[in-house]
């Protein structure tokens, strides 16, 4: 393929005509939709005159276009590309076109398509270029209206953004609804959708006093799985009213659940699209962080009528400003509605795993990148998660409230308008006072800064000193020397010996028992005064900036800190690391062919945990329970050998087991509840302890453990146990047990394709080297597809991000599947291709063997012709 067009931010010009109002009338048809569109455009007042109109398309079929009301003859228009360009507009006109799009054949899921014989629609980010002509770009935001005209009988809903205003029958058995939108928006916010789908309604007020209809539409059959989203809107509309002062704005707030898409959901005004999988929960079919996780999506998508609609992006590198801002409103969301320390756990362990692996591999890229070929490729860890750890550091050094009076002023300044990233960081400057300029860097630089400190305590000046040295990594297209020191908030406090708090003096400053130290050089030397004896420092509480910090703690002092730190995160975090350093010992005895054993100081640890329960709220118990993941693990090390990884963490696990036998059964005793299922955190952390503790029974694959997980499987009432139990069987390799099991739930369950995606990814994730053929016997299953997205994650997906040891076999079988797949899916959905061929990218950090393997893999992707998103990761990749 000849090379594709790559766009810089720093080109960036507003754009030469904006839309006042767009008029759009879609007749739906599988094969062939009409789409009439109707656009008053003016020139822009920063722009001169005569520049050429400028439109975008893709796989359009142009029947008919006229501006003012005359038809276009060919000489006054061209097509290049995915442009239409008419070289001579006046400053005001109206411009009329129609095309023929085809839904049906529309596999990319990107612009009009059909799932399960639904229409619907997926605009962001440049979907809507595939709807109709049109300066597809952020910063144009119109009125829309929308008629949508269908068959009655087939499609007796038809929605679309904004209010009904009319709506009635027409020939031929169809009729129409016309839905008027009163915001100015984005075409990315467009959205379309007609079927046969049941309503399920309900009504919030808000503060003021409005009354806002929520409806949520799905297929009927699952009108059995709606409430537990419409509650968690709810509780959404209120917490954003209360922590950010956010009203919704329209009458009605719709939520449409469809089976294939690509994303987890989509915020477009007024008229929410969700993945099935990201909004259809019951006790029955749904595990509790399924549940947790479908809170945060709906919460996330209504967040953005705020943080996205009504202030949206000027251009597509400013992603970050609407997305890492509304992931830190969802986690702040969700930490307030179920344990704090337990949300910031699990977002910093997929930050620590994914995103910095990101950020250390060829894809790495600033939260705000500078250049794109597919923004498609740019909805990553390092906009979501760093984006959302810059706007919580924010926080942090401006304060909960300072913070909040920043929001409003944010809110407020750039209501109706596209802005950039400095937009919000000025104004939080501006309402606080702080100087970010510096601050800036952290959109601009790649790669996780990394913070080494050194200790030095002076018994006689009673002074503790502790040096701090930043720097960054270099980063494709960054070099070492060009990364500037970071603006940084590190969160601490000093223990004594006795596990007490010491109060803090630095300087004549006297912040109590934690400070947050804001580092700005390179290197920095902080000294406590009145420190009676050596402390144990406790460093980047809550994790309070997204960076690798390295102090040199003994194992006694991590021990120590499990027990005694007031930090709930960090707690956890010091017993992770002294498990990851009993599993490296373990590495290191099994690869020196020495007799491996485990580290007493865990060993300790975990005895004390599991003896003194109520020192740790139950949540947070059953995360401090868990070994780092190997994928974490994997992480830390220069060099990486996967297998040694894997023995050596299921030594760890194994004597944990064993040791603490009696322990377990105990914990697991403890937790079993009789009450009726509800996800509620208390009866969560309550199942998580008693299947941490079935995990570490059936580690030792003793056959009274895996009779327990047989029985539980059998008698469990709701998905959390059965899955736990399943998984045991399964990854534990219960023989008979597991084979059994599998097919009574297959049998249960073959009618729920949610349900059978969670039976793909587990037999997908065994460590068993049965594992690939099983892949691939399963890819013939009728539970499969590789048209739907949710498929091929649970399944593929599944096997090559969370399926260490078989994805990196050592015949390279893993990779060959991988590759295989993704070139189907490069010519049927680009998108997903691009997503899911990223484990083979990640191969800095193997063997000699392992690399060439997986560049081979790459190489024979390469070969053929991709798709703009393959393209930019292969090239990324072999560069
Ligand atoms: N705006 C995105 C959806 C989107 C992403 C559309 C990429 C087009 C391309 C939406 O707000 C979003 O971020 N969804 C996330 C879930 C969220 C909780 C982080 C998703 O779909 O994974
Ligand atoms: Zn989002």
């Amino acid at each position: 393929m000849s090379e594709p067009e790559v766009v810089y931010l720093k080109d960036y010009l507003p754009p030469a005509y904006t839309v006042e109002t767009t008029h759009l009338t879609f007749e739906l048809a599988p094969e062939d939709t009409h789409v009439k569109a109707t656009l008053r455009m003016k020139r822009h007042p920063e722009r001169e005159a005569g520049v050429p109109l400028e439109l975008f398309g893709a796989n359009l079929d142009l029947r008919a276009i006229s501006l003012n009301g005359e038809a276009l003859p060919d000489s006054r228009y061209r097509i290049d590309g995915e442009r239409l360009i008419i070289d001579d507009v006046p400053d005001d006109f109206v411009l009329d076109t129609e095309v023929v799009i085809a839904p049906e054949q529309n596999t990319a899921l990107e612009g009009l398509y059909r799932s399960n014989g639904m229409y619907c629609t997926q605009c962001e980010p440049e979907g809507f270029r595939r709807i109709t002509w049109y300066p597809d770009r952020p910063d144009v935001m119109a009125k829309f209206t929308t008629t949508v005209i269908g068959d009655k009988a087939t499609l007796p809903i038809l929605l679309s953004n904004g209010n009904p205003i009319d709506q009635g029958d027409l020939e031929d058995g169809r009729h129409f609804v016309t839905w008027e939108d009163p915001f100015p928006k984005p075409s990315y916010l467009f959205a379309l959708v007609a079927g046969q789908l049941e309503v399920v309604e309900s009504y919030f007020t808000t503060r003021s006093g409005r009354t806002v209809l929520l409806q949520l539409y799905v297929e009927p059959q699952n009108l059995h799985k709606t409430e537990f989203s419409m509650g968690a809107l709810k509780r959404a509309m209120k917490w954003d009213k209360e922590t950010y002062g956010r009203e919704y704005d329209l009458d009605r707030f719709m939520i449409v659940a469809v089976d294939d898409f690509n994303m987890g959901a989509m915020e477009n005004k007024g008229l929410n699209i969700f993945n099935s999988s990201a909004v259809l929960a019951n006790p029955e079919t749904t595990i509790d962080a399924g549940f947790q996780r479908i809170e945060g999506i709906v919460a996330h998508e209504y967040f953005h009528n705020w943080s996205g609609n009504r202030v949206t992006c000027r251009d597509w590198f400013q992603l970050a400003l609407k997305e890492g801002f509304t992931v830190f409103r969802d986690q702040t969301f969700s930490a307030d509605t179920n344990s704090a320390p337990v949300k910031r756990i699990e977002d910093v362990a997929v930050l620590r795993t994914q995103q910095f692996a990101e950020d250390a591999g060829p894809t790495a890229h600033p939260v705000r990148p500078d250049h794109f070929i597919e923004i498609s490729n740019f909805y990553t860890l390092t906009v979501y998660e760093k984006g959302a750890e810059v706007v919580r550091m924010l926080r942090n050094l401006l304060g909960k409230e300072t913070f909040r009076r920043g929001t409003d002023t944010y809110f407020e300044r750039f209501d109706g308008q596209a802005v950039r990233v400095e937009d919000f960081v000025n104004t939080m400057a501006d309402v606080s006072g702080i100087d970010l300029g510096q601050f800036m860097r952290w959109y601009e630089q790649a790669g996780t800064p990394r913070i080494d400190v050194a200790e030095e305590y002076d018994a006689e000046r009673q002074e503790y000193a502790l040096t701090f040295r930043q720097h960054t990594p270099a980063t494709p297209g960054q070099v070492a020397d060009s990364k500037l020191p970071l603006h940084i908030p590190v969160r601490m406090g000093l223990l004594n010996g006795r596990g007490n708090p010491i109060e803090l003096a630095v300087g004549n400053e006297r912040p109590g028992h934690e400070m947050v130290l804001e580092l700005r050089e390179a290197e920095e030397r902080i000294v406590f005064k009145h420190v009676a004896e050596k402390p144990t420092p406790s460093l980047l509480r809550g994790f309070s900036a997204p960076v690798i910090l390295n102090f040199p703690y003994t194992r006694e002092q991590l021990a120590f800190l499990v027990k005694y730190d007031v930090d709930g995160f960090n707690r956890w975090d010091a017993g992770q690391r002294l498990a990851q350093e009993a599993i490296f010992d373990v590495m290191h005895a099994i690869q020196a062919g020495k007799a491996p054993t485990l580290d007493d100081t865990l060993l300790d640890v975990f005895d004390y945990l599991l003896k003194t329960p109520d020192r740790a709220d139950r949540a947070v118990l059953a995360e401090m329970l868990q070994l780092p993941s190997e994928a974490y693990l994997a992480g830390q090390l220069a060099q990486v050998d996967i297998n040694a990884i894997h023995d050596a963490r299921a030594f760890v696990e194994r004597s944990l087991a064993e040791q603490l036998h009696f322990h377990w059964q105990a914990l697991y005793e403890s937790n079993v509840t009789k009450a009726a299922y509800e996800p509620s955190f208390e009866q969560i952390s309550h199942r998580a302890l008693k299947n941490v503790a079935l995990s570490y029974l059936c580690a030792t694959g003793d056959e009274d453990a895996l009779a327990l997980a047989d029985q539980q499987f059998k008698t469990a009432t709701n998905m959390t146990d059965t899955r736990a139990a399943l998984t045991q069987l399964v990854h534990r390799h219960a023989g008979k047990r597991a084979d059994a099991a599998l097919k009574a739930f297959e049998a249960r369950w073959s009618h729920d394709p949610l349900v059978m995606d969670q039976w793909l990814t587990l037999q997908a994730t065994q460590p068993h080297p049965e594992a690939l053929d099983r892949v691939k016997a399963l890819m013939a299953h009728p539970a499969f597809s590789l048209r739907n997205p949710n498929r091929v994650r649970a399944l593929i997906g599944a096997f090559s991000q969370h399926n260490h040891v078989n994805f990196h076999r050592a015949d390279g079988e893993g990779y060959a599947l991988l590759a295989d797949i993704v070139l189907q899916l490069n010519k049927s959905n680009p998108e997903i291709a691009a997503r899911l061929v990223l484990p083979l990218t990640r191969y800095q950090r193997l063997d000699e063997a392992h690399q060439q393997l997986m560049r081979g893999a790459l190489e024979r992707i390469r070969n053929q012709s991709l798709s703009r998103n393959l393209y930019e990761v292969i090239e990324k990749a072999l560069a």
